[in-house]
């Protein structure tokens, strides 16, 4: 049977991968073989990205070296605060990251070294300012002058820390820190797929990047996050949420943070992120929003036979962290950055990708014909 491309590649194997396995019926969801729950609760994003980009969790050495690397290529990337600083203000902060790339592999002296120790390095670096273009990109929204990193934190101390200005509070962290880990990797998704299609051709790492970056950009990929939470303002109260979804529904519109492509069932990174959710928002001024989430599950499971999906949650643990909505996706790229690398890598020694496509134009024609046509005409 040939596969439609309007059935968007649906159940289509494309790759082969040791690096993420999915069961979309069961909702489960592995990284080099460990559940993701185990990770969330008993990693940290850091090892998180050692077993991502290595095969095996990291020993007490491995992980400290990772993270000395990780420390010295932030510190010596303060550069891309100057880069932020001279970026237009009204740009998407995915754009600011994609730019960023972009100059850098101008620049970068390995950007056109595929070599394995040259794509490991590049994926270190990338990983390690990340965060600091997405935390200058949003000071500067504010009229704040950017914050360097410091030695002592890791990657989500580090973030919040040039994000707010002060060290943050240990559950902070540590929430920034699980969510990271939740959304490092996720097997063949678009922006994977497109890094993999990319580097495919033997480009390089930045160059896959950069595809991951706009092709994660879509409402329909990353981009739902940030519109949930308006969505979670308009609907208001947990009664409102039936009518509101009905309305929305007869539109034809999509409820953003519902459905996915692969799972059949509650995305299990949804359950963590659910409990993450509930913790912060109880005794806030948003602790309404629980009830107006589960309320949205609820009907959506019962109407649509839709389940939450990672962005839904994902979104109101970064609203109680201080971070403004477009850069919902941001944060999601400062963690995916591994994923991406590591797919990239994963896909060098592969096959070029190059699908077929089924034709629907015209059927021969010619232009003498079509000349006479005219002038007869
Ligand atoms: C993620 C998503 C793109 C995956 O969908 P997909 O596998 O490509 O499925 P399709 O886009 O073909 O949609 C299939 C049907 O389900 C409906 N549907 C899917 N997600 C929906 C949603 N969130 N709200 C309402 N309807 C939805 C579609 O309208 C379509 O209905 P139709 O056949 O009557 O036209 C889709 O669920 C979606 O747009 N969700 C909202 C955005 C979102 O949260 N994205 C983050 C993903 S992690």
């Amino acid at each position: 049977m040939s596969v439609s491309a309007t059935q968007g590649l649906e159940e289509v194997v494309a790759a082969d991968t040791a690096i993420s396995w999915i069961d979309g019926r069961a909702g489960e969801l592995r990284y080099r073989g460990y559940p993701i729950g185990e990770l969330a609760e008993s990693s940290s994003f850091e090892a998180v990205a050692y077993l991502l980009w290595n095969g095996d969790l990291p020993g007490a050495q491995e992980l400290r070296a990772l993270r000395e690397e990780l420390r010295a290529r932030r510190m010596d990337r303060v550069n891309v605060l100057e880069l932020v600083a001279s970026v237009p203000l009204s740009g998407h902060p995915l754009d600011v990251i994609r730019y960023a790339v972009s100059r850098d592999s101008l620049s970068n002296p390995l950007a056109w070294d595929n070599g394995p120790e040259a794509n490991r390095r590049k994926a270190v670096d990338m990983a390690a300012w990340f965060p600091l273009a997405v935390a200058a990109y949003h000071r500067r929204r504010a009229e704040l002058d950017p914050i360097t990193p410091r030695p002592d934190l890791d990657t989500a101390g580090n973030f919040l820390y040039m994000l707010y200005g002060q060290v943050a509070s240990p559950e902070s962290t540590r929430t920034l820190d699980t969510a990271l880990i939740l959304h490092a990797d996720h097997e063949l998704n678009a922006s994977t797929f497109a890094a993999r299609v990319t580097i495919a051709t033997q480009s390089n790492l930045h160059a896959a990047i950069a595809s991951a970056l706009g092709t994660l950009t879509g409402p329909r990929h990353g981009g739902a996050s940030e519109r949930v939470i308006t969505m979670l303002e308009e609907i208001g109260t947990a009664e409102n949420v039936g009518p509101w979804v009905r309305e929305r529904l007869a539109r034809r519109e999509r409820i953003m943070g519902f459905g996915h492509r692969v799972y059949r069932t509650v995305d299990p990174r949804s359950r963590h992120l659910r409990a993450m959710a509930e913790t912060v928002l109880t005794g806030s001024e948003q602790e309404a929003w629980i009830a107006i989430l589960d309320e949205l599950a609820r009907v959506m499971a019962r109407d649509k036979d839709l389940y939450p999906n990672v962005d839904l949650y994902a979104a109101v643990v970064n609203r109680a962290l201080g971070i403004d909505p477009d850069f919902y996706t941001s944060i999601f790229a400062i963690s995916r950055i591994v994923g991406w690398t590591a797919h990239a890598i994963e896909q060098l020694s592969g096959r070029m990708i190059r699908p077929t496509a089924r034709y629907t134009g015209p059927g021969l024609r010619h232009v003498l014909e079509y000349r006479g046509n005219r002038t007869a005409g």
